[in-house]
């Protein structure tokens, strides 16, 4: 969407502010011996005591109230009776509505203590994640934000996701433009002031190839490689974008 008054600006900051908050109470809950179902209650209770409703289940009937996914899970995981081991990689996506406004943040994270090369994958895609939102400003064309997430999970030696693409967000949960984690030639859309999209770069030693498990919701590696994803919902500027999560 595209916001139109300040009225608008202060309700995506507060749902920002909810889905924050939720997703900082699940990360310092994550360890070893919890189940996947325990760590999404705790999401659910921050959203639920906000007035804020799970935008996943709202939009799609997804079975948990946020996604969490583990090791060759890549995305769109569903929170149940999975136990967390020492070690493993997790990611948590939360996003949410309040007032008509939706929000979305995603952070991958290990649990207990992780091997060095899954410390780095998590490092070089919270820092791609940093360039491609600097280069997200008005005036700017869509693919721009792929060609800065390609080149930086490159030079860090990682591939990237195509499947999984960043999203206008606001209104409702997914909307147009689709933002390409790659420089997509078609994706040539130019970026506004107000325009409010989430930016989430996926990246992985593997191939980045994905398929949807028979649950027909989560998203695995085809390769059984591990990929880390953070992501922001952000309101384009002439400047550096306004970051809502
Ligand atoms: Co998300
Ligand atoms: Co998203």
């Amino acid at each position: 969407m595209t916001l139109e008054n300040d009225d608008q600006l202060e309700k995506l900051k507060a749902i920002g502010v909810i889905v924050r908050k939720a997703i900082d109470a699940m990360e310092q809950a994550i360890e070893p011996g919890m189940t996947t179902a325990e760590l999404d209650e705790i999401g659910a209770a921050v959203l639920e005591s906000h007035g804020a409703r799970s935008a996943p289940q709202l939009a799609y009937d997804f079975p948990s109230a946020t996604c969490i996914s583990v090791n060759d899970e890549v995305a769109h995981g569903i929170a149940g009776p999975r136990v967390l081991q020492d070690g493993d990689m997790i990611n948590i996506d939360v996003s949410a509505e309040k007032d008509s406004l939706f929000a979305d943040t995603g952070r991958s994270s290990i649990v207990g203590k992780g091997t060095p090369e899954l410390e780095e994958l998590c490092a070089a895609t919270k820092a791609t994640l940093r360039k491609a939102i600097y280069a997200a400003r008005a005036g700017v064309r869509v693919n721009q934000i792929g060609r800065v997430v390609e080149r930086e999970a490159r030079k860090h030696g990682y591939n990237t996701i195509r499947e999984l693409s960043g999203h206008g967000v606001g209104a409702s949960i997914h909307e147009e433009p689709n933002i390409p984690n790659y420089n997509d030639p078609n994706a040539r859309e130019k970026l506004h002031r107000g325009h409010v999209i989430a930016i989430e770069p996926f990246l992985t030693k593997g191939i980045g190839e994905i398929f949807e498990m028979d649950d027909g919701w989560t998203l695995k590696s085809t390769d059984g490689a591990i990929a880390a994803q953070y992501e922001h919902t952000v309101v384009i500027t002439k400047g550096a974008p306004l970051i809502i999560t």
